[in-house]
């Protein structure tokens, strides 16, 4: 299995690392609306997911999918073999900043994780995991992240859902971490977390694209990720979901069940 997986790890990887390509082709981003006027899509969303299917396709043409812009609510994703795939997580820094986007990718077997990536298309930093293997970003493993209290934490979450739907819970984490950044993307945003730049990242209700890789990068670097409530994410169902250090987690995690 070890060396199939690898073998998969550098044909994905490559892959990946075509998508600038694939942006740069595209005249006109075609950019519209999907669920209400701050969800935006275009066509480069819609042009990776389908290249990413194609090309994993080629290399394993019994694996299944589940991607944010083919996604059918009410669908059971179960599979063997599954892909998790989000094309551009952080759309609106697509449209309007040009920076600060990713691509989520991440592979199922049997419903363990066993392959992630977290793209960062603008800087072509590629950070990766294969399972038993650590986090690397581009050729570099990485250092599991220090342990930190919210107190000295920097922190990030999705402002207006969580202010919106979790009015007290998101005072508390503004009031109590050291302060607040947020990028935008939950890719990225999430990988702050690995890196160690964040002591967690908390974000109301998402898609199961918005966090696929996170169930393989927290376990390889010793963090906690879970839902609201402290319990295990299922991979393919949406969820608000916590990935931090282990202090900052059980600190938020008595919070919310006090
Ligand atoms: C969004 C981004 C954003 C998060 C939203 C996601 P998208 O993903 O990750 O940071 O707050 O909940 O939907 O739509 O750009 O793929
Ligand atoms: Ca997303
Ligand atoms: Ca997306």
């Amino acid at each position: 299995m070890n060396n199939q997986l690898f073998e998969l790890h550098e044909y994905i990887s490559n892959v990946l690392r075509q998508i600038p390509s694939i942006l740069e082709s595209i005249e006109n981003l075609e950019i519209s609306n999907k669920a209400s006027y701050r969800d935006l899509v275009t066509v480069a969303d819609k042009k990776i997911e389908k290249y990413l299917k194609e090309s994993i396709l080629k290399k394993c043409p019994n694996h299944q999918f589940l991607g944010e812009e083919s996604f059918e609510k009410g669908k059971d994703y179960y599979a063997e073999d599954l892909w998790i795939i989000d094309p551009i997580d952080g759309t609106t820094n697509f449209v309007k900043q040009g920076e600060n986007f990713c691509t989520m990718l991440s592979y199922f077997k049997d419903d363990e994780p066993m392959l992630a990536y977290v793209y960062d298309i603008k800087k072509d930093i590629l950070y990766s995991s294969i399972k038993g293997y650590g986090v690397y970003q581009n050729n570099k493993k990485l250092e599991k992240p220090k342990d930190k209290s919210l107190k000295d934490s920097l922190i990030s979450t999705d402002i207006r859902r969580m202010q919106k739907n979790q009015p007290e819970f998101f005072d508390f984490l503004v009031q109590n971490a050291f302060s607040v950044r947020v990028l935008g993307s939950s890719g990225l945003d999430g990988i702050n977390v690995i890196t160690g730049k964040l002591g967690g990242y908390i974000h109301y209700y998402a898609g199961a694209w918005d966090f696929s890789p996170f169930f393989l990068m927290a376990s390889e670097m010793g963090l906690s990720f879970t839902d609201f409530s402290g319990k295990t994410l299922r991979h393919t169902n949406p969820s608000s979901f916590i990935i931090a250090c282990p202090s900052l987690h059980s600190e938020v995690i008595e919070y919310i069940n006090q």
